[in-house]
């Protein structure tokens, strides 16, 4: 027998923490109601297309279904169902400790670890069990400890070192995880692939040392920690980042640094503001399903179909002008830096109804490099009609409404932009060689498609 779950949802937008409102899951629907005093203080709601201005005093309401068992805004605040997760690890052996047994996979305990972790994560929705455990948990936060000196008392950054070591390397050690809590706090869900962490770091310090989140003089980060399957792969991260702020992109202050056998991205996050207030954040996966019911996955759509989506999107939003442009250009970066990744939670919106625009690139990892990744596109497209793929990726700046002129500007910035990648690739000494022989060709292939019919434009 099924039965309802409740839960609240609360945000810390304006500074304060503040109640959202209610959400209710049922076996059919979830549904979400806000509170009169959210509703009139006119903030962000819960998601863009859930959001007050839209829906008032009416129950937001979605129909769940296997594959996205809540409102899809959800999704990311419960740890992926990935082998390197941390939070998902942590969050388990908390419930089996709970528990007193391993938990049932299922809806009951995806619903727990989003009761766990689905608060202070990124962006700026808060979900809890209940009222008491919200005050109680930002009352907790503002007290957490904001000693510089933290995270360096070696006992406990041995115990973070001992983690990672067991949890991504496979090592065979032993931590504590509640000294690992003292010294980060608690860890919120971040939605992807690869182990992350949400830390903070000195800028431009050398050596890896990490403090709480919001730590005062430190930038807050999204800490990626390469998994030793994936050699090399967050050095070709951190050139496709570079790559794409030297041709104009918004990308975030970012670094790589290493300790021993663990190698890391540290990546400012942008979904907060300059003076720390959390910012809206919403995967375009969690934005289309939110607005079209029988959407569930990334492959539900085709490439040729997302200006249109965005150009709906636009009449409800109020989306910065140029954004339909900007999108067909980083189709064409990720086309030609071999980031076969691009899918619908790499591309994300900041802001909210009144003011919503894409967010600075992040996550554009050319994982074409592996031959398990080896896919032209995540987004999949519609080849009928097409010559071959340079064609079809030249048409396809129509579909995002833009002229020919402007589309050939585009594919021409593009090429200029990666003109030096694949020696920039090959001097990668940490990436095996095989991946970038696989990745050089890769590219080369693509370039030359595209210069054929870019030219005749
Ligand atoms: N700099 C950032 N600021 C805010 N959120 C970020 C940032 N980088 C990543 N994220 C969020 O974290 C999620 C996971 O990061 P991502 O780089 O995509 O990792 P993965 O390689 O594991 O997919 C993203 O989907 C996005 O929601
Ligand atoms: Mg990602």
């Amino acid at each position: 027998m099924t039965r309802n779950r409740h839960a609240v949802i609360w945000t810390c937008i304006s500074g304060e923490p503040e109640k959202m409102g209610d959400l209710l899951l049922s076996a059919q629907q979830a549904s979400f109601t806000y509170t009169e005093d959210y509703i009139s203080s006119a903030q962000a709601g819960f998601c863009l297309l859930g959001d007050a201005s839209i829906w008032g005093a009416d129950t937001v309401v979605y129909p769940v279904s296997e594959r996205i068992p809540v409102f899809p805004r959800m999704l990311s605040l419960i740890p992926g169902a990935n082998p390197r997760n941390l939070q998902r690890r942590h969050y388990l052996d908390l419930l089996k400790a709970r528990l007193g047994k391993e938990p049932p996979p299922g809806l009951e305990t995806e619903w727990r670890l989003l009761m766990m972790g689905g608060h202070g994560g990124i962006g700026h929705v808060d979900v809890f069990p209940d009222d008491i455990s919200a005050e109680q948990w930002y009352r907790t936060r503002a007290s957490l400890n904001d000693d510089p000196g933290v995270a360096k008392r070696s006992g406990r950054r041995s115990q973070l070192w001992r983690m990672l070591k067991r949890e991504v390397l496979d090592e065979n050690l032993d931590f504590d995880a509640q000294q690992i809590e003292q010294v980060l706090g608690p860890t919120p869900s971040v939605g992807g692939m690869i182990s992350k962490l949400l830390v903070s770091v000195t800028p431009g310090g050398k050596s890896p040392v990490f403090y709480a989140p919001g730590a005062s003089n430190k930038k807050s980060v999204v800490l990626k920690v390469e998994p030793p399957e994936y050699r090399g792969m967050l050095d070709l991260e951190a050139l496709c980042l570079d790559i794409h702020a030297e041709s104009g992109f918004e990308v975030p202050w970012h670094q790589r640094l290493d300790d021993e056998d663990l190698h890391f991205l540290a990546v400012e996050r942008f979904d907060q503001s300059a003076d720390g207030l959390p910012v809206p954040m919403e995967s375009l996966f969690s934005v289309l399903a939110t607005g079209d019911h029988k959407f569930r996955e990334s492959g539900d759509i085709f490439l040729q179909e997302l200006g249109g989506k965005l150009d709906r999107l636009s009449r409800v939003a109020n989306l910065v002008p140029d954004t339909n442009e900007q999108m067909y250009r980083r189709i064409l970066m990720a086309l030609l830096t071999g980031n076969g990744d691009l899918h619908l939670d790499n591309i994300a919106l900041l802001g909210g109804v009144a003011d919503c625009r894409l967010s600075p690139i992040y996550d554009p990892a050319p994982m074409r490099a592996w031959p398990r990744h080896n896919l032209v596109s995540a987004i999949p497209y519609n080849p009928e009609g097409y010559e071959d793929r340079g064609a079809l990726f030249v048409d396809l700046g129509g579909s995002f409404g833009l002229s020919a002129r402007q589309t050939r500007q585009c594919i021409h910035d593009a090429l200029a932009a990666t003109s030096s990648y694949t020696e920039r690739v090959a001097a990668l000494d940490r990436v095996p060689a095989r991946q970038r022989q696989q990745l050089v060709e890769i590219v080369r292939q693509e370039r030359l498609l595209l210069e054929k019919y870019g030219s005749a434009l």
